[in-house]
């Protein structure tokens, strides 16, 4: 596959719900489509409730449609796939383990030399920066530093797309600016295909190449925006003109 091939095609997808039995169905997916170049960061916004977390639950592999189809490299998605990771907006990391444990964890269950575990643990370690917190366990850490967990699980098994569903929502204002920086200074080693759920106008504009604007429920797309800036990126495009055009265009759907 060359580069900027298209990795992603989400074709018509349409997605119900039924609460119960008898209960009316809840529309939440309307023909939705779009697609994702390989090693792009999307970004997608709309209203609370819409389905952007169906959406992504159903690229993942983890929902099926109603209609329509998700085509990842050309072929039908069923079900999940090792190629694509998702980090949530929990942690949800392993309670029981300690942070090289879990960062480890996929690994192990794939039967790894155990040296190579070690030493890729120990290189994954330090691309979060939780040198020194090795041997702690998740409920030691502050919320930031298990994300970072959370991160390297997922990308130490090398996957070619990385999912995440409002994934900084829980951290304050500091330490979600230091999150996207992180996960920027991570793209730009890996280049992995990132679809990327979020409520921050800002941080869907600042980390990403696209940001698609859905509707309220059923979710249909209303508009998809390109990105300009070039990468790599400082947080002080934030203060741009052209920044601020941008918001402005994403917060006008929102508001
Ligand atoms: N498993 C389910 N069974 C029934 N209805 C569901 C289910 N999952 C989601 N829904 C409904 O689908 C709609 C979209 O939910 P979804 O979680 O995808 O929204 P969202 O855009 O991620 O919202 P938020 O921004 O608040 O996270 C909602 O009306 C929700 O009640
Ligand atoms: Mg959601």
């Amino acid at each position: 596959m060359k580069v900027n091939d298209t990795i992603l095609k989400i074709n018509n997808i349409e997605k119900n719900y039924a609460a119960g039995e008898d209960s009316e169905k809840v529309h939440v997916l309307n023909s939705l489509s779009f697609s994702v170049k390989k090693g792009e960061i999307v970004s997608i916004v709309g209203p609370s409730g819409c389905g952007k977390s169906t959406l992504l639950n159903i690229v993942a592999g983890f929902e099926k449609t109603d209609g329509g189809g998700v085509f990842y490299n050309n072929t039908r998605v069923f079900g999940p796939n090792s190629e694509i990771a998702v980090v949530f907006q929990a942690p949800e990391l392993f309670l029981w383990l300690t942070v090289s444990e879990n960062i480890a964890f996929g690994l192990n269950i794939k039967k790894e030399d155990k040296q190579v575990i070690k030493d890729k643990v120990s290189d994954f370690i330090k691309l979060v920066n939780l040198e020194g917190f090795e041997k702690f366990y998740p409920n030691q850490l502050s919320i930031g530093m298990q994300q970072r967990v959370a991160l390297a699980r997922a990308l130490i098994l090398s996957p070619n797309m990385l999912i995440m569903d409002e994934p900084f929502s829980a951290l304050d204002y500091q330490t979600r600016i230091m999150m996207q920086k992180l996960l920027l200074k991570l793209w730009d080693k890996f280049k992995m295909t990132i679809l990327f759920v979020t409520h921050d106008v800002e941080e869907a504009i600042f980390l990403a190449d696209k940001t698609i604007v859905l509707s309220k429920r059923p979710a249909k797309i209303i508009d998809e925006i390109i990105v300009p800036f070039e990468r790599p990126r400082q947080i002080s495009i934030i203060a741009d003109n052209e920044f601020s055009k941008l918001k402005s265009r994403v917060l006008g759907y929102l508001m």
